[in-house]
């Protein structure tokens, strides 16, 4: 029977709606026959019923071709496909089930589940990609053993790789050959993956702590070689890392990375198989920037400490997955603050936060760190799960302090080690071994928004106390109507004038540094304060909020100088701009003159020229925040008055501290380029100068500087940087330096993303018909996500003027994209939609053609959930 019903939207599925599956599968032997055009699985699977009620086994897959089914060895015909998978009735309560099916991993353009990458196959399964491979439990809390068969052509796919350790291997007759792998450790089936290729390995060994012998393999494209030996360094480093800060050693006898070039999100940690996006792996000197190299560091370790908080244990389903993404965030930052410069690593960590989560937090697509309802999971890999979840584990931590917290970790890994765990599971065990209540705290997994954090305070002279007020308040989001008040730690310090620390102190007893704000309103008061102080608040960003205190420009201008905290020298100057942006902004709309105090470039010029300050930290202070992180600062966006305000910051700076910076530019030349935190400081340093000089009214000079040093750099970093000013500050040597940059890189795709970007985010007028024209560029191609994002990511997220251009041109040309990109690879569109979903962010007419235009796309035929579930929500809005 053929009933035709009509296209049903797709529906949310509930966190709370969570049921333990009816059966589950504890063992399976994959074969794979591997080709491009039609691969062959095998899936042979020992099923266990686990709900006596159920009779029917209910499997997950998609787009895939049914060749059999056996049960127990004997052909079974009792089942019916469906839009979604497969439901095989009246089966026994434990079997071996066997289903013979074919992919096609050639047309697989979503690049998920098995497909092509260059010349190579490899697999994505998470979230739900393994669905895609072959008829499953497709669910986090199913974990199995799983064994593999990999059978290929031998000359196109000389390394055949899966999960766990190579048992076995052999030649056929016809060119072919096979190798078979196993893994020891039960897991569920989006850490499974598989690779075959043709590489070159950069091979090296790890011995762990108990004495253990690991081979480290690095799989690279042919010729690569050369730029594989950072992502080594970063490896080793990590594994030492986890076991002299965490405790946790490595568990197979094998690691291997796998880099490729096509790849939808950064990288992946698949049981002792990571698959990189080349990105993440990938870098020489000549070719990468420090920002690269910290980069790759960053993600090899994030991937390497999956292995004990992801994969040793899971989520139990997809709502959880804060618990393996925020705490691997955590930890891959407090690994990379370990290894380099803790302070900047922490500005930039808060950046991010401030500038992309707040602002999603504020989107249609806001939602507490542990989802609610879910459309698509592919949408919520966000800067919420991931970032503010590393926050609240932060959080904990300050909370607990370091040995509390490692004693919560052991208490979680003893309870829940090798099996799928939840959020609550995982604050229990940090509850547990550390006698701290964390029932309030809690709610930081449920609630969503930004909580704002109103200050006030009161010096009593006859008395010497100091009385502040702290009031907390969430404001509704989209997604949640009423918000409570959380457990927040408030990191405070106290100064006198001559910078003196005030020891903090209640009637004769000492107060913690860190204060617990638990009400919506509460005081905190300090005896034997004998003058009135100057308070530094939130150091180290000790939460994810937004502050208000109505500080003096004077308190901040010493705070940017006296500072305990790095962070907090860092954050007063952040506050100073976002003062003096506020009032440019208004005073650009209302047609008055922009201005901008002496005071206030005097204390970024004694900044500057601060002797004893790390020069990366002097680098963070004076680059001026982006345009999308002042963005944050207004209900109501105006990206043009917004532009205009920094590039009159720019110029101020520029024009006044003139000498200092070209002193400072000189001063921090490294002659030779090397990977060392002393060496990546004094390039930032030296960037950060040459990047304001070029915006002094007269910019003959640094036009000269820059092309100087565009030709002379022997590194990528250099380069990349005199590039980025000359089209940034619209120097005379733009166009020639554009072009030689295309002329000798052009067949470098990794490179030319940087190329692509800087075009899209030129201030030149024309950009847009530049991006439409680059469409076409010998480097770009729309199959690539590298490329998309550099390209198209980089116009809609990064040059908010041209993006948000008054005729709406910008919005339009979106649209086409995701048109092209809506079947190609939802995934990736998915994520190029958010800038315009915020409309209300805008003022009444931009809200208008971004409405058009998400109606618009709503129309398109076969419209993914992926781009269903943004765009409904940003139109219910
Ligand atoms: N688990 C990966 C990480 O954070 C994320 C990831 C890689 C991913 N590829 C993906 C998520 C594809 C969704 C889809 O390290
Ligand atoms: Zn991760």
């Amino acid at each position: 029977m053929n009933t035709k019903t009509p296209e049903a939207q797709p529906i949310a599925k509930k966190r709370l709606d969570y049921k333990a599956p009816n059966f589950t599968i504890t063992d399976i032997d994959l074969d794979f026959d591997l080709a491009p055009e039609i691969t062959t699985v095998t899936a042979r699977s020992r099923v266990v019923q686990k709900n006596q009620q159920a009779s029917d086994l209910i499997l997950d897959g998609e787009d895939l071709k049914l060749i059999s089914i056996n049960i127990d060895e004997q052909p079974w015909h009792d089942y019916q496909i469906t839009k979604t998978g497969l439901i095989i009735h009246n089966v026994p309560t434990e079997f071996t089930l066997t289903i013979v099916n074919e992919i096609k991993p050639i047309n697989n353009t979503a690049l998920e589940g098995l497909y092509v990458s260059g010349e190579a196959l490899c697999t994505q399964c998470e979230a739900e990609g393994f669905r895609h491979i072959t008829y499953y439990l497709d669910r986090p809390d199913v974990l199995a053993r799983f064994s593999t068969r990999i059978t290929a052509n031998k000359q196109r796919y000389p390394y055949l790789l899966s999960n766990g350790n190579r048992i076995a291997q052999g030649e056929l007759a016809d060119g072919h050959h096979w190798v078979q792998w196993q893994d020891p450790f039960p897991k569920p089936a989006y850490l499974f993956a598989l690779v075959a290729g043709d590489f070159d390995i950069l091979k090296d060994q790890f011995i762990t702590q108990s004495k253990r012998k690991v081979d480290l393999e690095i799989y690279v494209d042919k010729g690569n070689l050369d730029r594989s030996h950072w992502a080594m360094t970063s490896l080793k480093n990590a594994m030492r890392w986890d076991e002299t800060r965490f405790g946790l050693e490595y568990d197979l006898d094998i690691f291997m990375i796998v880099a490729v070039d096509f790849f939808n999100m950064g990288a992946m940690e698949n049981k002792g198989l990571n698959i990189f996006n080349s990105k993440y792996v990938l870098a020489k000197p000549q070719t990468a920037t420090d920002d690269d190299y910290l980069g790759i560091e960053g993600v090899i370790g994030h991937e390497y400490f999956h292995n004990w908080t992801g994969n040793r244990v899971t989520c139990r389903d997809w709502f959880q997955l804060s618990l393996k993404e925020g705490l691997t965030v955590f930890r891959d930052q407090e690994f990379s603050a370990d290894m380099g410069s803790r302070a900047v690593k922490r500005i930039e960590d808060v950046k991010l936060l401030r500038t992309v989560q707040f602002a999603e937090d504020a989107s249609p697509m806001s939602h507490p760190i542990r989802p609610e309802q879910v459309i698509e999971m592919n949408n919520f890999y966000t800067v919420t799960v991931y970032e503010k979840g590393a926050e609240v584990i932060r959080m904990m931590h300050t909370l607990l302090g370091e040995d509390k917290f490692q004693a919560g970790m052991k208490l979680y890994f003893k309870r829940h080690d090798g099996s799928a765990a939840t959020c609550d599971d995982f604050v229990a065990a940090m509850q547990d071994a550390s006698g701290i209540d964390l029932t309030q705290f809690k709610l930081w997994y449920s609630q969503s928004g930004t909580p704002e954090l109103t200050v006030t305070d009161n010096y009593d002279e006859k008395n010497q106390q100091y009385t502040l007020t702290v009031e907390q308040y969430t404001p509704a989001t989209q997604d949640q109507n009423q918000k409570q008040a959380l457990h927040i730690p408030l990191d405070i310090e106290l100064y006198q004038h001559d910078g003196k620390v005030i020891t903090l102190q209640y009637q004769g007893q000492p107060i913690h540094h860190v204060l617990n704000l638990t009400q919506s309103t509460q005081q905190f008061i300090f005896d034997n304060v004998t003058e009135k102080p100057i308070i530094s608040l939130l150091r180290d960003f000790s939460a994810p909020v937004k502050l208000t205190y109505d500080y003096q420009d004077n308190d901040l201008i010493f705070l940017m100088q006296q500072a305990t905290n790095a962070f907090s020298r860092y954050d007063a100057a952040q506050m100073l701009l976002a003062k003096y942006v506020r009032l440019n902004v208004k005073n650009y709309q209302e047609n008055q003159k922009l201005a901008l105090p002496d005071s206030v470039l005097d204390a970024f010029r004694a900044v500057l020229l601060s002797e004893n300050t790390d020069p990366f930290l002097i680098a963070q202070i004076l680059t001026l925040p982006s345009e999308n992180e002042l963005a944050n600062l207004f209900t109501v966006v105006d990206p043009i008055a917004i532009h205009e305000v920094r590039l009159f910051l720019l110029t101020q700076f520029a024009n006044e501290l003139y000498d200092e910076l070209l002193a400072v530019y000189h001063h921090n030349n490294t002659s030779q380029y090397q990977i060392k935190h002393n060496d990546i400081a004094k390039r930032s340093l030296k960037n950060c100068c040459l990047t304001l000089l070029a915006y002094a009214d007269d910019n003959s000079r640094a036009n000269t500087l820059v092309s100087q040093q565009y030709h002379q750099a022997n590194n990528m970093t250099d380069c990349l940087a005199a590039l980025n000013v000359a089209v940034k500050a619209e120097l005379d040597c733009r166009t020639e330096l554009l072009v030689n940059f295309d002329d000798k890189w052009h067949q470098d795709g990794l490179v030319m993303d940087k190329w692509l970007a800087l075009n899209a985010t030129s201030p030149d007028k024309n950009v847009l018909a530049t991006v439409k024209k680059l469409l076409t560029h010998r480097s770009f191609t729309l199959s690539n996500p590298n490329r998309i994002r550099a390209l198209i990511g980089a116009f809609v997220n990064n040059n908010p003027v041209a993006f948000h251009a008054k005729d709406g041109s910008g919005y339009q040309f979106l649209v086409e994209i995701l048109t092209e990109l809506n079947q190609k690879n939802p995934q990736v569109a998915a994520r190029l939609i958010d800038p315009l979903i915020r409309l209300k962010r805008y003022d009444e007419k931009r809200q208008q053609q971004m409405r058009k235009a998400l109606e618009d796309l709503l129309k398109i035929e076969n419209l993914s959930k992926d781009l269903f579930e943004k765009i409904s929500k940003a139109l219910e809005a």
